[in-house]
């Protein structure tokens, strides 16, 4: 019987899988928009911390962490290849990102959610605050969740 191929959820490594992230990136997030290539990266990609799901040399998930001030951080483009969700990959790298912000002492997390995507950041601890709005025609909204100090996950499920 042939194993299921290993998957490992890890920071990026290197030049190319950096650009390999960003095509992910695009193909998950942008290009269902109609959105052309280079709309999938921003001024805040070269000083964030970037988290990827690597399987067989292959990018299918990626997400990015970075620090907004002393005490709170940001969570942005999360995204996980059709063919690998409903895996728990989305939560693996949700969590990782929430311990790499316990590690930098940061207090809380921000994101913004899509709509449709709200029952998966919920299920991890996020809650919604504020009033729906509208971003690239997809309506979004800001959720937190507040981090307890490294090592005492309590709050977080
Ligand atoms: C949202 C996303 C990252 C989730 O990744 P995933 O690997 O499928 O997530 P998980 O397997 O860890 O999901 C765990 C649970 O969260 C919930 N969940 C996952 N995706 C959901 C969604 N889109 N809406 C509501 N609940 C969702 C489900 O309860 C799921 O459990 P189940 O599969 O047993 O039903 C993935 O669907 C994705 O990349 N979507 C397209 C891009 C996107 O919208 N990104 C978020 C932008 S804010």
């Amino acid at each position: 019987m042939l194993s299921k191929p290993k998957i490992e959820v890890r920071p990026i490594q290197s030049k190319r899988e950096l650009d390999d992230m960003y095509y992910q990136r695009w193909l998950v997030l942008r290009a269902p928009l109609g959105m052309h290539r280079g709309t999938e990266k921003d001024k805040h990609d070269k000083s964030a911390f970037h988290l990827v799901a690597v399987c067989e040399d292959k990018i299918i998930g990626s997400a990015r962490l970075r620090q907004l001030s002393v005490e709170l951080g940001s969570i942005a483009y999360v995204a996980v290849l059709s063919e690998f969700r409903s895996q728990g990959l989305g939560t693996k790298l949700i969590k990782k990102l929430i311990e790499e912000a316990q590690e930098k002492n940061l207090k809380s997390l921000r994101l913004m959610a899509r709509i449709n995507t709200l029952g998966f950041y919920k299920q991890i601890g996020f809650l919604e605050q504020g009033k729906i709005f509208d971003f690239m025609g997809i309506p979004h909204i800001f959720m937190y969740v507040n981090l307890p100090p490294s090592g005492d996950n309590a709050g977080v499920q």
